[in-house]
């Protein structure tokens, strides 16, 4: 078992890493409820795979529970579903001392911990997060919300889990591409702030992706390490919380311009996002020129999306793409704010970064796909 404790003052909470965590998650939770009763909220891909250990471990622990099965999938993100939840938590007779459980990926993290942030003006969770995206990255410091038809993530609250357990068996249930989405934000950490971790990666992910549990152990307690330290610094994305946005800029015009849709899952965006955000470095003449390589040759290696070409389908061209940049949530007094990189390992906020540079970034890796 390893525990990555995040030091939040009254906030403060544990993320514990194990194998088998979900038909073993009574023992770690029992000391936060005030009386033997949880809601689990989930959704229905997840539910077949993990609901029935999770209850019956409750059950033969004598803690009543109830589920709330959401469908999967992205559009659960948002105002239906999520009153649907908050009005089902209520029926339930959640108190503000009871514990919901989160069990899933980053739509059932980010949505029930927006519901609990509401109810009764906040009710504690638990994150029991299913997918490596979540386990390394939404199911901690405490981001939560829904999409708006505006945008994603755009209504939410800063709200923080009680504890996340996070269960690395779950990682066997999904499928290579689901791994390697997941992946995109593993390698970020690297790039933004581990050099060394980094260097592990290139080492070690081909047996991350083969399913070798204890370097997957070892993946995500390192990811989560990064992410306490970060959040524990700026809690509320003042300053240095932005550098977990390192690749996102073009990630979320990428998304953007194919519908998010299965042309593109997240956290591909996120490691195409990081490489060109490394081109970009490079072009500023903040990094070397092999820097951007290297990251490009370890996604390659992977098996991984890399590429514009690497997306299937037409995408719009540059003008287009650097107006969806615009519209980024991050955008302050209309300028956007880039995370760029002196180096693998040392990445920084700038919004110094000139139009016509990201310009003809996008518009060399169009022309290399055929599009203009
Ligand atoms: N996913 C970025 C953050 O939590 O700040």
């Amino acid at each position: 078992m390893q525990n990555v404790h995040v030091n939040l003052g009254a906030r403060s909470y544990d993320i514990l890493i194990d194998t088998n965590l979900i038909e073993n998650s009574v023992q770690h939770i029992q000391d936060l409820l005030s009386r033997p009763k949880v809601a689990i909220v989930t959704d229905a891909n997840v539910a077949e795979l993990h609901l029935k250990p999770l209850q019956s471990a409750l059950d033969a622990a004598g803690i009543a529970q109830s589920a709330l099965v959401l469908p999967a999938g992205e559009t659960t993100k948002s105002w239906a579903p999520f009153s649907q939840t908050v009005e089902w938590l209520l029926d339930q007779k959640i108190e503000r001392k009871d514990i919901v459980i989160a069990l899933g990926g980053g739509v059932i993290g980010d949505l029930v911990g927006f519901a609990a942030a509401v109810l009764r003006r906040g009710v504690r969770f638990v994150q029991m997060p299913t997918s490596l995206l979540a386990q390394v990255d939404s199911s901690v410091g405490g981001k939560t919300g829904i999409n708006a038809p505006q945008g994603k993530n755009l209504i939410g609250a800063f709200h923080q889990p009680s504890r996340v357990l996070i269960d690395i068996s779950a990682l066997d249930t999904l499928t290579p591409r689901d791994f390697l989405a997941g992946y995109g934000e593993v390698v970020k950490y690297g790039l933004l702030g581990n050099a060394p971790f980094f260097d592990w990666l290139e080492i070690n992910g081909p047996k991350l992706a083969q399913g070798d549990k204890v370097a997957r152990a070892e993946a995500v307690r390192i990811s989560c390490q990064m992410k306490a330290d970060i959040v524990e610094r700026d809690e509320t994305e003042q300053g240095d919380r932005a550098l977990l946005n390192l690749g996102h800029t073009f990630c979320h015009a990428l998304e953007a311009a194919t519908g998010y849709s299965d042309r593109l899952f997240h956290g591909e965006g996120v490691a195409i996002g990081c490489a060109l955000a490394f081109e970009t470095s490079a072009r500023l003449g903040l990094c070397s020129q092999e820097d951007p390589s290297r990251v490009r040759a370890h996604l390659r290696d992977m098996g991984m999306k890399v590429d514009l070409k690497d997306i299937s389908g037409d995408l719009p061209n540059a003008d287009v793409l650097l107006d969806l940049m615009s519209q980024d949530k991050k955008v302050v007094d209309g300028t956007l704010n880039f995370i760029m990189a002196k180096g693998i390992g040392n990445a920084f906020v700038t919004s110094d970064v000139p139009r016509d540079i990201v310009h003809r970034v996008l518009s060399d890796a169009l022309a290399d796909c055929g599009s203009v």
